[in-house]
């Protein structure tokens, strides 16, 4: 049936329609344009996802919610899917009135339910899956934009955004980040970079009020995925141009992401359990104790004997440039037995007299030596600018050995000088009576 020209002028006033396909009566309504073939081959997409995720028995006690649903299209499309609710979020007013002027020009029925909210203030009605399609790289701060979906999802979120390319990721650029937090111990170096432009609210699909707008790379969304405890995490679409076809062409990548909720705890659960394995892991690490020896004398200027080559690399990589030796301690630490070995080693360069003094010191210990650890550990912390880390390890060490020589009111001072040096360590760290430190002399 032809639209009358009167239902023209109107679908053109509500318009563009320009992030869907819509079809009844005979026409097709779209105008995508830079965009062409995206909609549609997100809807086919998620509903793939969705089907493969959950059965049609679940999906009838499940509800879903789009974020920035612009005018339902995408929504609509899943409708047919037995979710017990769909709920579209959109803060534009006029955007969920751009739908329903479609669907009432082309007598399209609806079952989805429309709110204005945005994803600033989304309420506390939680959905079991969350979509948000197109609408981070409208934000300032992904993290909170992600924060926010975390929020009201209890099972599932799929995500779309703009992405920059991976390529921008250069080892340069990684090389100034700098990433050798402890969170990456034993990690990937996983990095993100995020680009930022002006935008204003002028477009019907851009931020609802000026502001400096975010586009991330890939991985800067997986990070945050993982820091906030999404578990599964799956690229479905890596950054690509899958709209492409068009006749125009824009250089734009998007990506498409799923992932499961995980559990609503907060963001640093993990954080005590890595510091504390962190620590651990270091202190019970010893060093050979000719090694430690050999380290501690050499760099207060006292060299005992010639340096093994493996030594030397080590002598190296703590006092010279790392580009020479980098090298060769990775070639070294093959032979290691756990990567505790090459973060002692690696971590000499800051402060090696403290550094190598606390190797030296905890060899002491593991030997019995309690008058010998409790000698060199004090030759850290007595000299003005010790090495914090070295500083708060030596009072631990100094805790320990005191108490057991039975020096009980030195132990508790050394306790209480390691918590003022360190007081965000985990408490059982702190605990000399039952010590989670072994300090064995390598079998
Ligand atoms: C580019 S459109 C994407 C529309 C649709 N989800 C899609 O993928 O085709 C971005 C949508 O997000 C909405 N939006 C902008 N800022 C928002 C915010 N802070 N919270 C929620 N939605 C927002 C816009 O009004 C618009 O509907």
């Amino acid at each position: 049936m032809d639209l009358t020209p009167e239902e023209i002028e109107t679908l053109n006033a509500y318009g563009p329609y320009n992030h869907a396909v819509w079809r009844g009566r005979g026409v097709t309504v779209s105008q995508e344009e830079g965009l062409t073939g995206r909609a549609e081959f997100l809807a086919a997409l998620v509903r793939k996802v969705l089907q493969r995720s959950f059965t049609e028995a679940e999906m009838a006690d499940m509800t879903l919610a789009d974020v920035g649903c612009y005018d339902g299209w995408l929504l609509e499309q899943l409708a047919d899917l037995p979710f017990k609710r769909l709920v579209g979020i959109e803060p534009r007013e006029r955007n969920i009135e751009k739908g329903k002027a479609i669907r009432h020009v082309l007598g399209l029925q609806s079952r989805v339910e429309y709110r204005t909210g945005s994803i600033e203030a989304l309420g506390t009605e939680r959905f079991d899956v969350v979509i948000c399609m197109g609408l981070l790289h409208h934000l300032e701060c992904i993290g909170d934009a992600l924060r926010s979906l975390k929020a009201i999802c209890r099972r599932t979120l799929v995500l779309e955004t703009q992405c920059l390319s991976s390529e921008h990721l250069t080892p340069e650029f990684v090389r100034e980040l700098e990433p050798k937090d402890i969170a990456y111990f034993g990690k990937s170096q996983l990095v993100g970079l995020s680009g930022h432009k002006f935008e204003s609210s002028y477009y019907h699909g851009s931020a609802i009020r000026s502001s400096i707008v975010t586009i991330p790379t890939i991985s800067t969304i997986e990070m945050f995925l993982q820091q906030l405890n999404f578990t599964n995490i799956e690229i479905l679409v890596p950054p690509s141009s899958y709209w492409k076809g068009g006749s125009v062409s824009r250089p734009t990548k998007l990506c498409c992401v799923v992932a499961d909720c995980g559990d609503q705890k907060d963001d640093n659960r993990d954080h005590f359990a890595q510091v504390r394995d962190y620590e651990v892991g270091l202190m019970n690490m010893l060093l050979p104790e000719r090694t430690a020896d050999l380290l501690y004398n050499r760099f207060v200027g006292r060299p005992s004997r010639r340096p093994t080559f493996a030594e030397r690399v080590i002598i190296g990589y703590a006092t010279g440039p790392s580009w020479l030796t980098a090298p060769l301690l990775k070639l070294i630490a093959r032979r290691w037995p756990n990567g505790f070995h090459l973060e002692i080693i690696k971590n000499l360069r800051y402060a090696p007299v403290d550094k190598a003094a606390l190797e030296l010191a905890k060899v002491r210990f593991a030997e019995g030596d309690f008058a010998g650890c409790i000698k060199t550990a004090k030759s850290i912390i007595g000299h003005i600018n010790a090495d914090w880390r070295a500083t708060y390890r030596a009072l631990l060490l100094l805790a320990l050995a005191n108490n057991r020589i039975g020096n009980e009111s030195a132990a508790r001072r050394y306790i209480d000088l390691a918590r003022i040096s360190n007081p965000d360590l985990p408490p059982e760290l702190f605990d000399i009576h039952n010590s989670i430190f072994s300090l064995k002399p390598p079998g």
